[in-house]
């Protein structure tokens, strides 16, 4: 019998009707007025939900793809930069620059906490000669579920007068918490199509700044795929360096329409509101959140620590059967958490639904800690 299946891992997400059926059309051509007007729709809405008057370019590529054009366009080898490692994504972002040549000084934080502006100002206020080109920041690392408050990096970077590019990764972000990417001056944001905007993986979305296109000017790591100039210079004209992903820019429009629709206030307050219920509803089931600090808790994702005598796997296989997906943790937190997936199309109904069947799979599982009250 077919049945709906939730998808409640942490990205892709839930893909509304309107929107596959949207990009269940012909292809176009690519060169063509159709997809210009297409491609300047969804730059300009991009520009409203990424609140920023900077260019925004578009990539086919995943976030991690992204990740790489950030620091490509904007970095030269040898440059020196600041990035975290706080999960598997903040880790990411660091690795890609050194592996292209940066100096990387990486801050640990505990995996469960997030980065705070006093341990980027350890680093920042000695450097008074500003030799530190760049801070990379995951604004909501998803593999540990944190989220990590910008408005006070920004502060402290302004307080200390440090010019570093304040370059942030908000592949699980956008559209899920505010990213007022001009107030919080963001020269590179970089975000990707399946998370908050509810699409298939495929795109990378990039915002730039005038500083950053200043770097670029000078960034000598290599690139060619991932090249700002020649995204842009072809957006002027309304098409794409190479073949873009056309299904996905129909979905895009039709994702942006979504959630002007709803209006992004309610779309973010939708988000908080969902992700507290599933924060409430599995600590009543006896359960402990990963990440103590109610400040830091993302509302894209929760991570739940596995309880006593119940492996992921057993877990996930028995929602599955009952149609939830869930995600499992990464890297160091294999074995330790699962996830669940709060973002993107979500309501207050679908939330009781998983609470429900995660309840109900403990109790097939015969964990005993299952509250009654
Ligand atoms: C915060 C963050 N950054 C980067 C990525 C990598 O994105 P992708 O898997 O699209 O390459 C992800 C993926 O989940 C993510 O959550």
């Amino acid at each position: 019998m077919q049945h709906r299946t939730y998808l409640q891992i942490p990205g892709p997400t839930n893909i509304p009707e309107s929107i596959l059926q949207t990009m269940h059309r012909p292809a176009i051509n690519h060169r063509g007025g159709e997809f210009a007007e297409l491609l300047r729709a969804n730059i300009e809405g991009l520009q409203r939900i990424m609140q920023t008057k900077n260019d925004v370019l578009i990539f086919p590529g995943s976030g991690s793809g992204g990740l790489e054009a950030a620091v490509v366009n904007v970095l030269s080898p040898g440059d020196k930069v600041v990035a975290f490692n706080m999960g598997v994504f903040s880790d990411r972002f660091g690795v890609i620059a050194r592996n292209f040549g940066a100096e990387v000084t990486t801050i640990d934080v505990e995996w469960g906490q997030a980065v705070t502006a006093g341990q980027l100002r350890e680093v920042l206020a000695p450097d008074t000669a500003h030799t530190y080109k760049a801070i990379l920041i995951t604004h909501n690392e998803t593999a540990t579920c944190v989220t990590t408050e910008l408005a006070s990096i920004r502060a402290m970077l302004d307080e200390l007068g440090h010019p570093a590019m304040f370059m942030v990764d908000a592949v699980s972000s956008l559209a899920i918490n505010d990213l007022p990417t001009d107030e919080l001056r963001i020269d590179v944001l970089v975000s990707a199509s399946q998370k908050g905007l509810m699409l298939p993986g495929g795109l990378a979305i990039i915002a730039v700044s005038k500083k950053a296109w200043e770097a670029h000017k000078t960034a000598t790591m290599p690139k060619w795929y991932w090249n700002f100039t020649a995204v842009k210079n072809r957006s002027a004209v309304g098409q794409m360096p190479y073949t873009p992903a056309i299904s996905l820019f129909f979905g895009l429009r039709e994702s942006l329409r979504l959630l002007e629709e709803e209006g992004l206030p309610n779309v973010l307050a939708r988000h908080a509101s969902n992700a507290d219920a599933v924060r409430r509803g599995v600590q009543e089931l006896g359960l402990e959140l990963l990440v103590k600090n109610p400040a830091e808790q993302s509302n894209a994702v929760t991570a739940v620590m596995l309880p006593e005598g119940v492996a992921y796997e057993d877990l996930a296989r028995s929602m599955e059967e009952m149609g939830v997906v869930i995600g499992g943790g990464l890297q160091r937190l294999e074995g330790k958490i699962f996830r669940i997936g709060h973002l993107g199309m979500l309501h207050m109904a679908d939330v009781e639904v998983i609470l429900g069947v995660l309840r109900e799979a403990l109790e097939r599982l015969g964990w005993d800690g299952v509250a009654t009250a």
